[in-house]
């Protein structure tokens, strides 16, 4: 390295790690990349960070990592987000998401890393006490994947405490899209997000598809939720990291927009941006869908001054179907 400061990315072959890793070069970082490539895969690494393959669980490859890679900042992307999954292998999280987590906060204690960036789901707040749901609601998560992250959440607070290792947690609501300049994506072998299923069928990935309940308490019957552009989440991560490195202080902000577009909204505009209409049928809720998921995003805005870019459903889908029509997810 040529003396540039060096950002570790966990989980940078994966979607939001991958586009993370890409902001940072392009904000004159250096990067490192670790990622197991269990989900990940390795060309979405950009070609200018340097790369390893291993598991953040292994405290003897992470430690020699950070001692080759000396990063000033972990940004911690890598664990497992399949929320009917973690239901079925609740180990599974609670092994990918907190104890591997546990052991490489324990190795950023020792490796002397200053600040720690975690990403979160809205999923830690559980069922919303109101709309649009701050950071000061209370975190009652109902699935195991909520539960692992949060508790992720508390040992990085409590280590924060005793040690002083520089912390924010960002709390992600529905990240889709794809980099603008179609240098990354989301790639995965069985999408369940709606955004990108609904983009695979307009895209004759998938003949078909369905809507999950069509009889909630909304204006149309569908689930509304809070999506925003994956570029959006990670320029939040990159303000979050400038900040940390100005002023003492840990974070725990929500990314979002701070509105909703319902699934029926969604795959309309779908349907609009392709040019045709996609084969969607109607079928039972699924387990644990909350009816309306909005983020609350003042404190984002007011400590970082965050202005995200696209906030706009045409440019989060327009970037997904790019991405699927160039046919390597
Ligand atoms: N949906 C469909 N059909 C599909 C896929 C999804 O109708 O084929 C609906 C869902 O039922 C839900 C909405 O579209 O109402 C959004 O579902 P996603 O699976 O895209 O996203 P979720 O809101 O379930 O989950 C997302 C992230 C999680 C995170 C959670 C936090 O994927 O990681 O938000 O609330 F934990």
């Amino acid at each position: 390295m040529d003396g540039t400061r060096l950002v570790l990315v966990t989980g940078g072959a994966g979607y939001i790690g991958s586009h993370a890793a890409l902001a940072l070069l392009d904000a004159g970082w250096a990067v490192s990349v670790v990622d197991n490539l269990s989900t990940g895969y390795r060309q979405l690494v950009p070609r200018e960070a340097r790369f390893h393959q291993v598991d953040v669980a292994d405290s003897a490859a992470m430690g020699r990592v950070l001692s080759e890679d000396k990063p000033v900042a972990v940004m911690h992307f890598a664990g497992s987000t399949v929320i009917p999954e973690s239901v079925a292998n609740p180990l599974k999280y609670y092994q990918n998401n907190t104890e591997a987590s546990r052991r490489l906060i324990g190795l950023c204690v020792e490796h002397e890393v200053e600040n720690f960036i975690f990403s979160s789901p809205a999923a830690v707040y559980g069922v919303p006490r109101g709309i649009p749901i701050s950071e000061d609601q209370p975190t009652c998560p109902i699935s195991p994947y909520g539960k692992s992250k949060l508790m992720t959440e508390w040992i990085l607070a409590e280590v924060a405490r005793a040690t002083g290792l520089g912390y924010a947690v960002l709390r992600y609501f529905n990240v889709a899209g794809a980099d603008l300049a179609g240098r990354s994506g989301q790639m995965s072998k069985a999408a369940t997000h709606l955004i990108k299923v609904a983009c695979e069928t307009a895209t004759g990935k998938r003949p078909e598809m369905s809507i999950f309940g069509n009889d909630y308490e909304t204006p149309d019957g569908t689930c509304i939720r809070d999506y925003i552009h994956v570029s959006d989440i990670v320029s939040a991560h990159i303000c979050t990291l400038e900040h940390m490195f100005r002023k003492s202080g840990n974070l725990t902000l929500n990314c979002g927009y701070g509105r909703g577009s319902s699934v029926r909204q969604v795959i309309d505009k779908v349907s609009e941006l392709a040019g045709h209409e996609i084969s969607v049928s109607i079928a039972a809720r699924r387990t644990g869908d909350q009816a309306e998921l909005i983020a609350g995003v003042e404190r984002i805005k007011e400590i970082l001054g965050w202005i995200p870019r696209y906030d706009d459903l045409d440019q989060i889908i327009g970037s997904t179907l790019a991405w699927e029509r160039r046919g390597v997810s």
